[in-house]
């Protein structure tokens, strides 16, 4: 059968009808907040390139989770900011963390939270790469000693998923193996399996300070052209124990989660990153989008594209936005 007795249109009529008819639903409970933690107290310093996000001390985070989860956004992902780098990123181990220090305020504060773990060293070395440098270039097999140990004190301190996003080689392996020999048999690993080079994480390198000093990640992110690599890093990844495998960035990525999503039978996350919320929040700062549409269009395309979980800043926005369409 074709036109004129097939009429696409019918099934656009009416609003009851077309919301019967959505193929794809974005839940409050799909999207996770990334979030900046700092030293002090009392600092909520606004980050300029990203409208609406700040570097929160500890105090002011735990208010923010609140806020979060009252508007029905019950996961986090926590980024820190130390206040003092090393060349190896070892200040990022231990209970004393700045990372560790706000998973332990939030948990005793809040119940039905959900904290995830960003795993990588470009916070809190002095260089700005995610891991020890040898020769000019990050070496591989030495950095995994240092994710290894940062992952288990953060499960230590109470985080409920750890991810790691620096693009080592074998590091799910050894986060697992570090994790289940000690008795954190049970956390998950979201692995940052295909990251790529990307000049969208602009203006999060302001906001997480974490600029590398020179050079740049290409010797370990992913070039964006690469689709056939990306299944490569997924299949590793899922080989060496990943609970959940992400793609990032997102919007200019949504090929990739979908072939990742028809060949693997595993949760995928994908990164709205920073770069891509600046976009929309200036566009939308001169009017020349419609903000609210943008941001449920975006998601929603994110979710159609494959992606169950999605990591992004308009997370409370878009709970407050499908809360007005609900009404
Ligand atoms: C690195 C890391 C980055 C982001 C998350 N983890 C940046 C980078 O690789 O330089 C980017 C997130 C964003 O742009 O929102 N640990």
């Amino acid at each position: 059968m074709a036109f004129p007795q097939n009429r696409l249109r019918r099934l656009r009529k009416t609003e009851i009808l077309r919301n019967m008819v959505r193929e794809t639903i974005v839940r409050p409970d799909d999207l996770i907040m990334p979030l900046f933690v700092c030293p002090g107290e009392n600092v909520k310093k606004a980050i300029s390139s990203m409208p609406g996000n700040y570097q929160l001390s500890i105090d002011m985070l735990v208010e923010e989770c609140k806020d979060l989860v009252s508007h029905g956004i019950h996961t986090v992902l926590l980024f820190g900011i130390p206040e003092s780098k090393d060349e190896h990123g070892h200040v990022a181990i231990g209970p004393e963390g700045i990372v560790q220090r706000a998973i332990v305020a939030i948990k005793k504060e809040i119940k039905d939270i959900m904290i995830v773990a960003d795993v990588c060293n470009c916070e809190y070395t002095t260089h700005g790469h995610c891991g020890t440098i040898v020769d000019g270039d990050v070496d591989n097999d030495l950095t995994l000693e240092t994710l290894a140990s940062q992952s288990l004190s953060l499960a230590e301190a109470g985080a409920d998923i750890i991810a790691p996003s620096d693009m080592m080689d074998g590091r799910v392996g050894r986060i697992r193996s570090k994790l289940d020999e000690n008795g954190f048999t049970q956390t998950p690993i979201m692995a940052y399996s295909a990251k790529y080079a990307s000049a969208f994480y602009g203006p999060f390198r302001e906001a997480a300070e974490s600029a590398p000093q020179f050079g740049n990640r290409s010797t370990y992110q992913m070039d964006p052209a690469n689709t056939n690599e990306a299944l490569r890093e997924v299949e590793e990844d899922i080989t060496e124990g990943a609970d959940i495998v992400m793609v990032k960035p997102a919007l200019s990525y949504l090929d990739v989660i979908r072939r990742i999503k028809d060949k693997y039978n595993v949760p995928i996350a994908a990164y709205n990153v920073s770069g891509e919320y600046s976009m929309v929040m200036a566009a939308a700062e001169k009017n020349w989008v419609d903000k609210d549409r943008i941001i449920a269009e975006i998601l929603t395309s994110i979710k159609r594209a494959g992606a169950d979980i999605i990591i992004t800043y308009h997370a409370k926005q878009m709970a407050i936005i499908l809360k007005k369409q609900n009404q």
